[in-house]
């Protein structure tokens, strides 16, 4: 059995969070954020949503466009940082139970910004070892209830979505996913962190006191890294693959900044008709940014049958990966 990328779905929330509104409320300017970033406007969810609503949204979709009923999934997989409850229950049975479905595993992941393509990796497994014949593998995000909006470092960078894929079993080898490299390096684990209420540190006056329940970035140091494990990353699995880059028709890297995505994609002399660019519109929606970024490519009507994707992601941990996956709906 291979695995197929059968269908993408995705959800935007409603509230849009433009650079003008941000520099009401930090030290901050539309001309720094978008010349450093590329982003202009992010999406945040409402007070009363949480990040499987945001889910189950994405989900609805990407299931309708695999012709597939909820009840025909046999595992649910959801990558996120921004969970509906701490611990538990994992937003994957939330998102479960809100599509009206029980009796199945359903988890979450954490690999931060590349949880999408971790998830993708654990679909392929369980198809290609007959576990499982149709996964619902989603990024979802409500990074705003874990951002700080007093640090301008890291709130002019975040918004909140959700993206989500139908993952199916084919016997047919021109449909399956080529290949999937996912890896991590915990030496770097302060530079993109929540340092407190966890274990480490658990809840207390104190975590409240240092905002140390909200994401802290060293974004110079992590923007360094990125890019140069990135670049490999991409070179490595299309040379394993024996794939020139051209062959590539859509390129879709983790949207965390421009000037990122960008130095990868001139690494790898990618035209800017290959490269999906949707930083400026969502922001970094970490591990919902690439089915949220191909999610729009398909609604541009620009994702065909058989187009090969090159996936690649960076996050903390830090963790990354990369995938290259044809798009084979069913027929
Ligand atoms: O998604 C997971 C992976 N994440 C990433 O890959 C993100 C990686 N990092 C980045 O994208 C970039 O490093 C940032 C966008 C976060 C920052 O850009 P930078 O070019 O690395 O800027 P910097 O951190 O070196 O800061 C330059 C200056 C500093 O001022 P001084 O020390 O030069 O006076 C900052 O205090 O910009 C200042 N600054 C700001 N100014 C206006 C930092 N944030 C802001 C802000 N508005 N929002």
């Amino acid at each position: 059995m291979y695995a197929a990328f059968r269908s993408v779905g995705s959800y935007v929330p409603k509230n849009v969070l433009t650079n003008e509104d941000l520099e009401k409320i930090v030290d901050t300017s539309d001309e720094w954020i978008t010349k450093r970033t590329g982003i202009k406007t992010r999406y945040i969810a409402d007070k009363e949503e949480s990040t499987s609503d945001l889910g189950v949204e994405a989900a609805k979709v990407a299931l309708k466009r695999a012709s597939l009923r909820a009840e025909d999934i046999n595992m649910i997989i959801c990558a996120t940082i921004s969970p509906d409850y701490f611990c538990m229950p994992s937003t994957a049975c939330m998102i479960a139970k809100k599509l009206g479905v029980s009796n199945i595993p359903a988890f979450d992941i954490s690999a931060a910004c590349s949880g999408f393509i971790y998830a993708l990796a654990m679909a392929r497994s369980f198809i290609e070892s007959n576990m499982s014949k149709n996964i619902l593998i989603i990024g979802a995000e409500k990074l705003s209830a874990i951002v700080d909006y007093s640090d301008r470092t890291t709130c002019v960078l975040f918004g909140d979505g959700a993206g989500a894929a139908v993952i199916g079993a084919t016997k047919n080898k021109e449909e399956a996913i080529v290949d999937i490299n996912i890896s991590s390096d915990g030496n770097y684990y302060d530079y993109l962190i929540t340092p407190g209420c966890g274990s480490n540190k658990p809840c207390s006056e104190e975590t409240l006191e240092e905002h140390a329940c909200f994401m802290k970035m060293k974004g110079n140091e992590t923007f360094k890294v990125a890019v140069k494990t990135l670049t490999n990353d991409v070179i490595e699995i299309l040379e394993k693959n024996g794939i020139e880059s051209e062959k590539i028709d859509h390129f879709i890297p983790h949207q965390a900044n421009y000037r990122i995505l960008n130095a990868v994609a001139q690494a790898l002399k990618l035209k800017e008709s290959q490269v999906v660019i949707t930083v400026s519109k969502y922001g970094n929606t970490s591990s919902a940014s690439i089915p949220m970024a191909m999610n729009d490519l398909y609604e541009e009507g620009k994702l065909k049958v058989g187009d090969l994707m090159l996936l690649d992601a960076f996050g903390g941990g830090f963790t990354w990966g990369s995938a290259i996956v044809p798009f084979s709906p069913s027929n």
